[in-house]
């Protein structure tokens, strides 16, 4: 079974791929600095995984290209020569990356840089890449299409879109023959069914499902609901919330259409299409849970837009995939992980 590089293996999105890869018997290297993660999710893996447990964990940063050197290496001393990479590596929150562009511009186009050098060096040329739907700039469109501009408004998507466009050169350019994917996630929100692994957002979550969840727990007291007058079914944000595992699934189809491939560049957005406001989710949860989440209307949010839904038309008629979980799996596989780990891995 081929071998695969997972940058950021020990975050949300990572650890639920590394599931799913490890379920389908692939031997996983797994690179993670854990600046926004703790390394304690790999446990759970193994216990999740008992017969396939097939992980090596190389603690790192991509930005220390001699350390990536060494893994490719170490993964071609032990007979499993990495065959393809999983990049979710990243800084990921907009605010944050306002404050400190360096910060993001160092962390997620140097270290991609140094991963693709070292690609190159070791002749892996298969990538599938973390890309973000914010990349998209504002359009009167109910659904955001791969066509829309790109015309990000935080240093954090500017990044993405540097990375987007390096792997096109890659591919246009390179004398060799590299396969990428790039995958722009709507909002990918919800655990594992087994409440094992799940979001554990260091400090206050930025983002409204796992805020959601800590008020259920009775971490915070209230929701704050940025904007009500939103031209909204009731005023409320709305966006495109995926499942986990259903995005952990697009990975693996992703990886395994680019196996059959020659040559290839593509941008997929992975989104379910369907759009939930804020307080249909609220509701959603509180129906599915059984519990209340008492909340306040305020200001809407800096830099933040009314509506935001994937058309995923051309991620369903190419990869052999499709969103299979609802929001009531979401609501009820999220509060089970938040229910079991109220401080997330810490405790
Ligand atoms: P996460 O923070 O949970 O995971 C990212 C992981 O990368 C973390 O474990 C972190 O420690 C690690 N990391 C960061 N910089 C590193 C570096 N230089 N070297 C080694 N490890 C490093 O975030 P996530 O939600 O799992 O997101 C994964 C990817 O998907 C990110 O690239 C993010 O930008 C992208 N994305 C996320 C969302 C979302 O809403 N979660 C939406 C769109 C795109
Ligand atoms: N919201 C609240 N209260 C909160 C948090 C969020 O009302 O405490 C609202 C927001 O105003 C928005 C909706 O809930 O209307 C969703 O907000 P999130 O912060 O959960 O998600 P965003 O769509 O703003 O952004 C997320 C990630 C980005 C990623 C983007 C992709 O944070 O990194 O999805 O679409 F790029």
């Amino acid at each position: 079974m081929k071998s695969i590089l997972v940058t950021g293996g020990c975050g949300f999105i990572g650890s639920h791929t590394c599931l799913s890869l490890l379920e389908k018997g692939y031997y996983l290297f797994v690179v993670d600095s854990c600046v926004n993660s703790s390394d304690q999710v790999l446990r759970k893996l193994k216990n999740l995984s008992i017969i396939n447990f097939k992980l090596k964990y190389l603690k790192g940063d991509l930005r220390d290209i001699s350390f990536l050197r060494r893994v490719f290496e170490e993964a071609k001393k032990c007979n499993k020569p990495i065959s393809s990479v999983i990049h979710f590596a990243g800084l990921k929150s907009i605010s944050e990356s306002i404050r400190y562009p360096l910060e993001y511009w160092d962390n997620n186009v140097i270290g991609s840089i140094n991963l693709f050098k070292i690609m190159e060096e070791f002749s892996c040329r298969t990538i599938v890449f973390s890309s973000s739907a914010c990349i998209y700039g504002l359009t009167n469109q109910t659904f955001i299409n791969e066509e829309c501009e790109v015309k990000p408004t935080n240093p954090y998507g500017q990044t993405k879109v540097t990375i987007e466009k390096i792997l096109k050169d890659l591919f246009v350019n390179s004398l060799s023959e590299w396969k990428i994917l790039c995958l722009r996630y709507f909002n990918p929100v919800g655990a594992h069914h087994s409440g094992e692994i799940g979001e554990d957002p260091i400090g206050v979550p930025n983002n409204l499902f796992p805020y959601i969840s800590q008020v259920a727990i009775k971490r915070r007291k209230e929701l704050d609901v940025f904007g009500s007058d939103w031209k909204t079914i009731d005023g409320t944000g709305v966006r495109d919330y995926i499942h986990i595992m259903d995005l952990a699934e697009a990975h693996l189809a992703a990886l395994e259409y680019l196996f059959d491939k020659k040559k290839n560049f593509l941008v997929l957005n992975i989104g379910t299409g369907i759009g939930t406001s804020v307080l249909e989710l609220v509701k959603i949860f509180e129906k599915t849970n059984n519990c209340k989440i008492p909340y306040k209307l305020k200001m809407r949010r800096t830099g933040d837009v009314g509506s935001v839904i994937a058309d995923n038309k051309k991620a369903l008629a190419i990869l052999n995939w499709s969103p299979k979980r609802n929001l009531e799996d979401i609501c009820k596989d999220g509060w089970n992980w938040q229910k079991n780990n109220p401080y997330g891995f810490q405790k």
